[in-house]
């Protein structure tokens, strides 16, 4: 299993990012950023909404790894979509990232509606000709969306598209439209949120492998071919979730684990918005 996956636009995005949603403000994402690092980790998925894009500019700049060896993925929050909130929100995340540059910038749900998301990916397009921006694509977005986007005939392609998966949320529909059209998709929550660990399926497969449920499920995500966001804060838990590259889950048990779909969402869900 190679550690990156290659985008539409030719770029390489690590395979396993840290998620940071609810990673508290201050030290505990400073700290969460610089164990991962030190782990072996090259990217971080943040957002301005998540309010600690600062930490991790700071622990990444103390890392001493230079800047173009670490992915950095952060996000358009609602309230700011539109083509000049957007430009500004970006320049308030680079800000706070003390970064030339964002790896990918994506629209964090299809939520303000029709006209708002054409114009905030357009300027998403604009960030990217202007140099502040590698990358670009969107989050929580149905089929319905992505195809809205796609018929706009976009200059640049969505890349990626963030949406919340696991073996009890699979999302068939959007994951075959995405791979239809080279679009990669992201995982979030991929451990549903700790709340099916406990999962008999699930752990009766962990047994098997002689792995954490945690691991099991990352490595799910990857050998779909997601790019997986764990969220941790802890220095362990950080440590075990990429360790999961000494071990393949067998077709039979891929199968188990899909077949335990049962549209669990653990937050929101704006796949299904207008
Ligand atoms: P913590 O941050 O204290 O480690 P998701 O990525 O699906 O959103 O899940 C995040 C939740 O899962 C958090 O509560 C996180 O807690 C917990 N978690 C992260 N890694 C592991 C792990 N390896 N084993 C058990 N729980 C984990």
């Amino acid at each position: 299993l190679s550690s990156t996956a290659t985008l539409n636009d030719g770029r390489k995005i690590p395979l396993i990012g840290l998620g940071v949603y609810q990673a508290p403000t201050g030290i505990t994402t400073q700290n969460a950023v610089t164990w991962a690092l030190e782990a072996g980790y090259r990217h971080v998925d943040t957002a301005a909404l998540y309010e600690n894009e600062a930490d991790v500019g700071i622990a990444i700049n103390k890392s001493g790894i230079p800047r173009e060896e670490i992915w950095i993925t952060t996000k358009i929050w609602n309230s700011d979509q539109g083509y000049e909130k957007t430009l500004k929100a970006a320049e308030e995340s680079l800000k706070k990232l003390q970064s030339e540059y964002i790896d990918l910038l994506i629209l964090h749900s299809p939520l303000p509606g029709s006209q708002l998301r054409k114009e905030s990916y357009d300027a998403l397009q604009q960030l990217v000709r202007a140099g502040k921006v590698k990358s670009i694509g969107v989050s929580n977005y149905g089929v319905k969306h992505l195809k809205e986007l796609l018929e706009q005939k976009p200059e640049i392609k969505p890349a990626i598209n963030q949406v919340e998966i696991h073996p009890w949320l699979t999302r068939n529909d959007i994951a075959t439209f995405c791979s239809q059209n080279d679009i990669v998709v992201e995982a979030y929550s991929p451990l549903a949120k700790g709340k099916k660990l406990d999962d008999p399926t699930l752990v009766k497969i962990s047994e098997k492998y002689n792995k954490s449920s945690a691991q099991v499920l990352i490595r799910w995500g990857l050998q779909h071919g997601y790019v997986t966001l764990p969220k941790s804060v802890d220095k362990n838990r950080i440590v075990q979730n990429v360790d999961v590259f000494d071990f393949e889950i067998g077709e039979e048990d891929m199968k188990s684990l899909d077949s335990l779909d049962e549209y669990l969402t653990t937050g929101w869900d704006p796949t299904t918005c207008e």
